[in-house]
């Protein structure tokens, strides 16, 4: 009876985890080779890198220590914080009042009503707040990510990996509904911290 009810269990759990993370086929992770990439062709690739994380699709998440999340971008026209009150609490989930899923809960198909809340992955939630990004400049983004005490732990190839798992990534390229999607693609992106992370990450005023 218990190693049913754990079969029972753990099959929910993977059902809810399942929509989470979503590697595509089509995205290669492959790192140049060491030496291959100049310091300034790094920085070129960081110039491009910043354009995608300080636009609207990602900054709107990447807040810090405020518990709003932002609604900005041409979609919104004026930049606010999230409507209805709403607010990530400690918790960046919205544990302590209303939840991020109550609204935002996966939803297979795409998002093309506009002004609908995104229904993209179960895992919808501001993020951590060393992760700050909206409003930030080129220098203060590029050396948070590159530090590992302040990018969730990662190396250059698992911060590839984790944008290509993380189905919040992929909706941000095709976001729909009037949304404007992150510059270049999901792949370019990937390229360029890869092309980032050979050179060294330099940062400015490195
Ligand atoms: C729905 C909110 C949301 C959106 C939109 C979003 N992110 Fe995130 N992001 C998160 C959360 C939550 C984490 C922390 C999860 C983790 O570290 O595993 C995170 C972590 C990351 C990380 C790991 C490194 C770090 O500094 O924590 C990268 C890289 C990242 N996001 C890139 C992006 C990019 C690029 C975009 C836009 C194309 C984007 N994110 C849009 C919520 C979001
Ligand atoms: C009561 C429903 C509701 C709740 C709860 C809610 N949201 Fe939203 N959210 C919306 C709606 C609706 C929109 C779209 C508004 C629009 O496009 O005008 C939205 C949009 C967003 C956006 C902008 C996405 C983009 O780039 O266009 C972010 C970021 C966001 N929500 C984060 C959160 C976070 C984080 C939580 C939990 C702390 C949360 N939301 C809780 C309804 C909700």
């Amino acid at each position: 009876m218990k190693n049913l009810y754990l079969i029972a269990l753990a099959s929910a759990l993977l059902t809810l985890c399942a929509p989470v993370f979503a590697e595509s086929p089509d995205i290669i992770i492959e790192l140049p080779a060491a030496g291959s990439v100049s310091t300034e062709e790094g920085f070129k690739a960081w110039g491009r890198a910043y354009e995608v994380t300080s636009h609207t699709r990602c900054a709107n998440c990447h807040v810090g220590p405020s518990e709003w999340p932002m609604w900005s971008g041409q979609a919104y026209g004026k930049t606010r914080v999230h409507g209805m009150n709403v607010m990530a609490g400690e918790s960046r989930i919205g544990a302590e009042t209303i939840q991020c899923s109550t609204c935002h809960a996966y939803r297979e198909g795409t998002n093309d009503i506009p002004h609908a809340a995104p229904q993209v992955a179960m895992n919808w939630q501001l993020v951590p707040i060393e992760a700050d990004w909206f409003g930030k400049s080129s220098r203060e983004i590029c050396t948070q990510l590159r530090d590992p005490a302040r990018n969730g732990g990662r190396t250059m190839i698992e911060l590839a990996e984790h944008l290509n798992h993380d189905l919040i990534l992929h909706w941000a390229w095709n976001p729909g509904g009037a949304r404007e999607p992150a510059p270049y693609s999901l792949q370019e992106h990937i390229d360029d911290l890869l092309v980032c992370g050979i050179a060294g990450f330099p940062c400015a005023t490195d």
